[in-house]
This record gives structure tokens, C-alpha cells and sequence, in this order.
């Protein structure tokens, strides 16, 4: 059985089978989704947000949950696409990534600050 899964901000409808991934569906497709850690539930590269549909998905697994608290973006609908399965027609957003929330930001931000101070 095939179901529709819109990706935002794209507004782009895809099809696929029962229990394939939003990861799988939107690869497959040429959608961008990151997927880091390979879809191995061990980074936050592939959050999204349900916008519609979430009783069409899989449910949560304690796995997807604790990786989710580390997701900067967390939202009440979000989930990783790499984890969720799909069970019937579903609207999914992929967030903007934010170019300048990178790891070691931190440290870039002191890296300034030292420059300012050596001037
Ligand atoms: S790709 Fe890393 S958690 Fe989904």
C-alpha cells in the first residue's frame, strides 16, 4: 500500500510503501535530508517535524527519544526521519539549518574575541 508524504518548505508529494523511513522516502525521491550517522539513530541530522498526520507514523522509541532531547530545534511533533516509520499519508517539514550552529561554535566565538582583544 503506497502513501503520500509532502515535504514542506518544498511542498513536495512523494509516494512510498508502508514502513519505509521519511529518511528512505525522501532520499529516494532527491529530497535533501541529512542523515549523518548514516540512519543509526546516533546524531540529530535527520529532525523534522510533522506537520500532518502524526498518527500515521510509527511510534516513538525510546532510542529516537533520548536522541531527540539533544536535537537543538526540538519542537512537540518533531522526530528523526531516519527512526519513523510510514503508515498512511503524512506532511513533513525538513527545518532550515542554521549555517552558523555548527559544534564548536563556542570556541569560533572566543576565537573573535581573542581578536578583538589582541587588536
Ligand atoms: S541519520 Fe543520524 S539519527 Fe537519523
Amino acid at each position: 500500500m503506497k502513501h503520500k508524504v509532502t515535504f514542506l518548505p518544498h511542498k513536495i508529494t512523494v509516494e512510498v510503501e508502508t514502513d519505509k523511513t521519511i529518511m528512505e522516502a525522501a532520499l529516494a525521491h532527491g529530497i535533501e535530508l541529512e542523515h549523518n550517522c548514516g540512519g543509526n539513530c546516533c546524531c540529530t541530522t535527520c529532525h523534522v517535524i510533522v506537520r500532518e498526520g502524526e498518527a500515521h507514523l510509527s511510534a516513538l522509541e525510546e532510542e529516537e527519544t533520548d536522541r531527540l532531547e539533544e536535537c537543538a530545534e526540538l519542537s512537540a511533533t518533531s522526530r528523526l526521519g531516519c527512526q519513523v516509520k510510514i503508515r498512511g499519508d503524512v506532511m513533513i517539514e525538513i527545518p532550515e539549518r542554521d549555517p552558523f550552529r555548527l559544534d564548536g561554535l563556542d570556541e569560533l566565538e572566543n576565537f573573535g574575541e581573542e581578536l578583538l582583544r589582541s587588536d
